[in-house]
């Protein structure tokens, strides 16, 4: 059971309950904390916990289950001051639903560990010529997970094993507040409308083996989704936009399209919306691609970042109202 308590640190009292700590790190003036002991501390006002449960490798089913409830309740997880094997973040992964194989790696990086299919490497450093994985040192631009499938996937978890001391944050926006606060004007526009999304690009810009670039946007290769979703496990209706380059609202001129699309992401991308985190080794941010956007800062291309990912597998997207 979840239970709402004055935050100890700003009351400067702990609590009486056998087993509870007073909470830590809370920087938004509120914490939740379960029976327990987990510490819930929201990392901003717009989307994000941070959670203090231990080692992730030794969480009891009922620990677990107060994780996963934290997790669905603020979109985005931070856990910090982890030290995971790759076999560890999987097993961890796994908790939270099935994983999914990585996408397969692009041209002159380095092939995937066949040791661990569900592990992508998240990476800008070059070994003998050889990306050791994706996204390189530039920005990736705001997007949710594998837009671009029929089914993409619910969660990604990301584990810091190297850190540049500047650069490479990742941004989140809160995908509920972004539809619950957008304009009766705009959202009367997007009912029962689609996006068409493309599978062509990276979020990091390339183009993927095998995908022509000049290609009529209505015509490119992509599902379409439904603009307002239903998140399966909250029954809450969230935006649902994908990524802004290349995409298509289905039905609309050309014009039209992008002159939505665009008024659709200043709203969902503005300041009050977000949160970055600035990263340390031993972080996990674990995110719902159901519900919320990411895009992560360049960085310096002479420093080295090194992040370990892992996906579970989603559910046929749902319309929202
Ligand atoms: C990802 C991603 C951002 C980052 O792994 O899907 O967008 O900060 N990563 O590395
Ligand atoms: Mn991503």
């Amino acid at each position: 059971m979840w239970q709402r308590t004055a935050c100890a640190r700003k009351t400067g009292g702990s609590s009486s309950r056998a087993g509870s700590r007073p909470c830590t790190g809370c920087r938004a003036g509120s914490c939740r904390r379960n029976e327990q002991g987990i510490d819930v501390t929201r990392v901003s006002a717009a989307v994000g916990a941070q959670v203090e449960c231990g080692d992730v490798k030794a969480l009891t089913a009922a620990t677990f289950a107060a994780v996963h409830a934290a997790f669905l309740d603020n979109v985005v997880l931070l856990i910090r001051g982890q030290q995971l094997t790759v076999a560890d973040l999987l097993a961890f992964g796994r908790r939270f639903g099935e994983l999914t194989p990585g996408a397969p790696v692009h041209i002159g990086q380095k092939p995937r560990d066949e040791q661990y299919p569900e592990l992508a490497i998240i990476s800008n450093v070059i070994e003998n010529g050889v990306a050791i994985g994706g996204l390189g040192d530039g920005e990736a631009v705001w997007h949710t997970d594998s837009c671009f499938n029929d089914v993409p996937p619910s969660c990604s978890i990301l584990y810091a094993v190297e850190i540049p001391p500047t650069g490479g944050a990742t941004g989140f926006a809160n995908m509920y507040t972004a539809l619950d606060t957008l304009p009766a004007a705009l959202r009367s526009r997007i009912a029962h409308k689609t996006i068409k999304h493309d599978k062509r690009y990276t979020s990091g810009g390339q183009l993927r083996p095998g995908f022509l670039a000049e290609q009529d946007i209505r015509e490119s290769p992509g599902p379409s989704h439904p603009i307002i979703r239903k998140h399966p496990e909250t029954g809450r209706s969230a935006l649902y936009l994908g990524r802004r380059p290349h995409a298509y609202i289905n039905g609309l001129p050309l014009a039209e399209s992008a002159e939505l699309l665009d008024a659709l992401w200043a709203h969902a991308t503005r300041p009050e919306f977000t949160w970055h985190h600035q990263w340390k080794l031993g972080d996990i941010l674990i995110w719902d691609n159901r519900c919320a956007m990411h895009r992560r800062d360049a960085l310096d291309p002479a420093t080295r970042r090194i992040m370990h990912r892992t996906q579970c597998k989603g559910t046929p997207i749902l319309e929202g109202v």
